[in-house]
């Protein structure tokens, strides 16, 4: 089966050329509960098909796993795909919840070495700070991934869970190609003042989780019942107990709206996040995770898709309505800092 190729965007003004949406692989190893390992990899092969050319991994996710597990894709395939992965985050064994965060010189100079050894490639496209550490000034941490690029292990930087002010001070020592943030018609904290900033600094939004991490699609409903001991999904507070049953409720639009289209609620979501930055005048490139082929092609389609004026009126009001926060721990995000 081979259908048409998505189209393209520009990851910030001198960023790289990519598909207009990329592929989360963070759930082929990490967070989502038991993966099946040759459904992951012809997720990969699907989507490359369908010219989804931005992967998105990080050095955190499995502890490196997942960045070993793309590695045999990503050197196969070297010419034709955008590597994104990410430093700054470690995940304490046993405390799914706990973050550590680093973003001093030192650090980041291991991590970029481990991450290439990892992948098995002599350069990243797009590495990330995947998170603040407020004890380091951000034109530190930018001065040294800018020194990654001089020295040819890093194309093009970017920034994850950052505040408009720090968008602005990294932006300032070094071009900074893509933010990427939680955003999602469940999670649009970012429009107020990340969003504005990036637009005036010509800086590409990738959203993160924009399916809501599957709860938009409706493959599950509470997480404690749905999902694996191991899910994250379980720590977020929005997808447990009554908020989650609260927060069910709000997917009726996305529904009766998705049946107009002859099209799934997920659809409905992507379309809606790449629809809404590009009325905010962004360049956007969602990464919506999955490890199933079937599922690539559904997402990709969605890029095809637009929604009426009528039908984003509509879902307007569903971010304001959501119950509890995104993370356990808010601190950890731009708006924790904003
Ligand atoms: N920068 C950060 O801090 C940060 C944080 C979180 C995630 N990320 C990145 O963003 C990527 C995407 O976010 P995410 O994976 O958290 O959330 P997401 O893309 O919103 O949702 C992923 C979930 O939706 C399911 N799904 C995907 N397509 C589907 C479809 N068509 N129908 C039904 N279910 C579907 C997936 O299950 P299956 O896999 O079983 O299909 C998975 O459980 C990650 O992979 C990761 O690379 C970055």
């Amino acid at each position: 089966m081979t259908d048409a190729r998505i189209a393209t965007a520009r990851l910030g003004e001198g960023g790289p050329e990519v598909g207009v949406q990329g592929l989360g692989c963070m759930g082929m190893s990490f967070a989502y509960g038991p993966t099946d390992a040759g459904q992951a990899r012809a997720a990969l092969e699907r989507a490359l098909e369908l010219g989804v050319t931005l992967y998105d991994t990080a050095d955190a996710y499995a502890a490196g796993d997942n960045e070993r597990f793309l590695s045999p894709f990503f050197t196969a395939h070297r010419d034709e795909v955008v590597i994104a992965t990410k430093f700054a985050l470690s995940i304490p064994e046993g405390d799914p919840v706990k973050r550590i965060i680093r973003n001093d010189a030192p650090y980041i100079r291991e991590a970029v070495e481990a991450s290439l050894k990892r992948l098995g490639v002599d350069v990243i496209d797009l590495y990330y700070m995947h998170r603040r550490d407020v004890n380091v000034p951000i034109e530190e941490t930018v001065g040294t991934m800018a020194e990654l690029v001089r020295e040819g292990k890093v194309k093009h930087l970017g920034l994850s869970e950052v505040t408009a002010d720090e968008l602005r001070a990294a932006h300032a020592v070094h071009p900074i190609a893509a933010v990427q943030s939680e955003w999602s018609l469940f999670s649009r904290d970012i429009e107020a003042k990340v969003v504005p900033a990036a637009r005036e600094l010509g800086v590409a939004l990738v959203p993160y989780s924009p399916l809501g991490r599957g709860f938009l699609t409706g493959s599950f409903t509470d997480a404690e019942q749905d999902l694996t001991a191991d899910d994250f999904r379980r720590h977020q507070p929005r997808f447990t107990g009554a908020n989650a049953t609260a927060n069910a409720a709000l997917l009726e639009p996305l529904r009766a709206i998705a049946a107009a289209h002859d099209a799934t609620p997920g659809q409905i979501a992507l379309a809606w996040v790449q629809q809404r930055a590009t009325i905010d005048g962004l360049p956007v490139v969602p990464i919506p995770g999955t490890r199933k082929p079937g599922r690539v092609a559904e997402n990709a389609a969605a890029t095809a898709l637009t929604l009426t004026a009528g039908e984003l009126a509509r879902l307007e009001p569903i971010a304001g309505a959501v119950a509890g926060d995104r993370y356990a721990d808010m601190a950890f995000t731009s708006a924790g800092r904003e």
